[in-house]
């Protein structure tokens, strides 16, 4: 097979480091790749979002399965254009895609196939949203409609705070057309997890259950970020409570795109709160988590291609998910400064000192005349395996100690919920 992946970060290098080990892969391109990406695949300069220039190239190539990473360019349609072309992609269409792109859209899905999220209304005027907080008791949530790379929610202890956010959205523009409407949403209170399945719009398979650690600090202090790290599974996600997630937000939302009718072979991603009255969707993704593919994918033990092109082909009724009995923990290091301003062009030194069974995926990283350098604010997902959580958690930690830049940054504490909870 020959495979186009389309993104930049330390999900599609994940993505490429297991179909890596594929028997089928004779060749893989990736649009447009990074610095780590490159050891593995020709990266080809296309942007994620150029997306005639992708379809010309998985034409001109003759490539067998192109696999969207980001979110961007699946709510801009991409798959729709590769099906036009007859080309099998992995990822869903542009409807489908705006349970992702549309908080709105995915709140009247959930309404409408009776899924357990938070209660909310929506409002495309200022006016109307001001009002409405005037009746709220705080705490509530503000949500940006549209995409903001995780910036667009607002959680406000006062009115006076949610009033600012919809000035922020709605006034400012701050996330430009993505505020064009806005979620007030109750707000909930639990542990979050992240479950990700496969789907072909019919059938599911469900990848381990995963955390992520959305802010910048340790105790989960301080902005939030685009992921700190995740581990898999999540013992917090037990044999019963994930009986119940499938019963009732998974199954039902399979359900619901089917009889939406929309076009679904990728990854449905649900953002979840477990709280006191059972799992509840805080949102839902169309596509991989990042940076809990980096956590997950090392615990499939199934052929990723295979995987993937049946998916694509909307073959997975005959497959079953196989997955190794171990614990992955992933760590991101990140620019000084993130997810504020920082520094870019630092030399990455220590990335041969990681032990044999760490795999280092890049995210914010280039290639320049033979050295690594930074480029981006989440720079490297260090990854381990082995038989426990704890285990896995040192083993990383130990390989992630060599790798250093100037202005380095981690966190020291992924994986700390689980790991309290065992105490
Ligand atoms: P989202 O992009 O909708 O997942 O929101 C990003 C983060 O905001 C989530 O991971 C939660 O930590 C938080 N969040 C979103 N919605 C709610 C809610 N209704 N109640 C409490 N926290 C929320
Ligand atoms: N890890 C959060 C996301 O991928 O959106």
């Amino acid at each position: 097979m020959k495979v186009l992946v389309v993104g930049n970060g330390g999900r599609e290098h994940a993505i490429i480091w297991k179909l890596k080990q594929s028997v089928f892969i004779e060749e893989i391109y990736c649009a447009p790749g990074n610095g780590g990406i490159a050891a593995m695949a020709e990266c080809v300069d296309i942007d994620v979002t150029d997306t005639k220039k992708l379809v010309r190239f998985a034409l001109d190539h003759v490539i067998d399965l192109t696999i969207i990473g980001p979110e961007l360019p699946l709510t801009l349609g991409i798959v729709d254009e590769f099906h036009k072309k007859q080309l099998n992609v992995f990822g869903p269409g542009k409807k489908a895609a705006a349970l992702e792109g549309s908080k709105r859209f995915a709140k009247e899905f959930m309404k409408k196939y009776n899924i357990p999220t938070a209660k909310y209304q929506s409002f495309t005027k200022a006016k109307d949203a001001i009002h409405f907080i005037h009746s709220l008791d705080p705490p509530f949530v503000v949500k940006a409609d549209g995409l903001a790379a995780g910036k667009g929610v607002m959680i406000c202890q006062t009115r006076m705070e949610g009033i600012e956010a919809v000035e922020r959205i709605m006034k400012k523009k701050e996330f430009g057309k993505s505020g064009k409407e806005v979620v007030i949403e109750e707000f909930l209170t639990g542990d979050e997890a992240s479950i990700l399945v496969i789907t072909d719009g019919e059938d599911y398979l469900v990848l381990p259950p995963s955390q992520d650690h959305k802010a910048i600090f340790e105790g989960d202090e301080g902005p939030n970020t685009g992921g700190m790290g995740a581990y898999a599974p999540a013992p917090l996600i037990t044999k019963k409570l994930l009986k119940t997630i499938c019963g009732e937000i998974i199954e039902p939302s399979v359900r619901g795109i089917k009889q939406e009718k929309f076009l679904f072979r990728g990854v449905l991603y649900a953002g979840l709160m477990i709280t006191k009255d059972g799992p509840k969707v805080l949102e839902y993704n169309c596509r991989f988590g990042d940076p809990e593919t980096q956590a997950v994918l090392p615990l499939i033990k199934n052929d990723m291609a295979e995987l993937m092109l049946m998916t694509a082909e909307g073959n997975l009724k005959n497959l079953k998910l196989d997955v190794y009995k171990k614990s992955a923990v992933c760590v991101v290091i990140a620019s000084g400064g993130y997810p504020g301003d920082y520094e870019k062009d630092k030399e990455i030194f220590g990335l041969e000192k990681a032990s044999k069974d760490t795999v280092v995926f890049h995210a914010g990283t280039k290639l320049k005349k033979g050295q690594v350098l930074t480029s981006g604010g989440r720079v490297l997902s260090v990854t381990c395996m082995d038989d426990d959580l704890e285990a896995a958690v040192k083993k990383v930690y130990r390989s992630v100690k060599n790798i250093t830049f100037e202005g380095a940054y981690y966190r020291k504490d992924i994986a700390h919920r689980a790991l309290k909870k065992k105490k």
